[in-house]
């Protein structure tokens, strides 16, 4: 079976799924993380491995950037390939009081993006986390002593340009986070129920004009790869 955009055979993707946006950043963590990982997707240079975490069958793909990518193939794992968890490991830039490499959990995700609206006739979503998966990410975090900072987020479809007053209005709102993926990821999780979560390295800080280096970038990327993967554990 294929669809699309995933030419993957029908049994070689994992009911669990963890997807940065980033398909050469899925490869990485495969090497690091799976062991037996096999490359199950190359359509689009989207690349997807196989592979099991102490035990556990997983897959990691690459969802590239903004709402619509990430849809597309949230929508397929689910509906074609018959995905139950789907859990996106990106970053973010911070907002407020957040620091460059602290791990924020998206509880919520508020959105510029009309997606959500065009699949919910035109109202508002509450696009929301999975709360299962929510509590095992927080409850993983404190028996492993990894600050793990839960808030909302803001899915945006402007990295360039956009709303001039975004930052006061996050700011006022108590936003942490803004990205590019999380509020479709959700809106796509409620619709087609599969459970669904965004977890995020701040990678840099919108008010400070800070980044962060690429080895710390490794290390933080490496440190909420682990955190997740234990939290999916049985
Ligand atoms: N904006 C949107 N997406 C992002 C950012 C940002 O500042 N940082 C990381 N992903």
């Amino acid at each position: 079976m294929s669809t699309p955009h995933l030419d993957a055979a029908p049994d070689m993707i994992a009911d669990t799924v963890l997807l940065p946006g980033d398909p050469l950043r899925a490869r990485h963590m495969a090497h690091e993380f799976l062991d037996d990982g096999r490359e199950v997707n190359t359509r689009r240079n989207m690349l997807g491995y196989t592979g099991f975490y102490r035990g556990m069958r997983v897959s990691v793909i690459g969802s590239g950037m903004g709402i619509p990518s990430c849809a597309i193939y949230a929508t397929e794992l689910a509906r074609v390939f018959g995905v139950r968890r789907i859990v996106r490991v990106g970053t973010c830039g911070g907002v407020g009081d957040i620091e460059l490499g602290d791990l924020l959990l998206a509880q919520a995700a508020s959105t510029d993006s009309n997606f959500n609206r065009l699949q919910f006739g035109g109202h508002d979503l509450a696009a929301c986390a999975d709360f299962g998966l929510m509590r095992a990410a927080v409850d993983t975090a404190a028996a492993q002593r990894v600050a793990l900072r839960v808030a909302g987020v803001f899915s945006t479809d402007c990295f360039y340009g956009g709303d001039p007053q975004l930052l006061a209005r996050l700011l006022a709102h108590r936003i942490r986070g803004v990205e590019m993926e999380s509020a479709g990821l959700y809106g796509v999780a409620m619709r087609e129920g599969f459970q669904a979560l965004s977890v995020l390295t701040v990678s840099d800080h919108l008010e400070h004009d800070a980044h962060m280096p690429p080895t710390q970038r490794e290390q933080g990327l490496a440190r909420m790869t682990a955190l997740v993967l234990d939290s999916l554990l049985p």
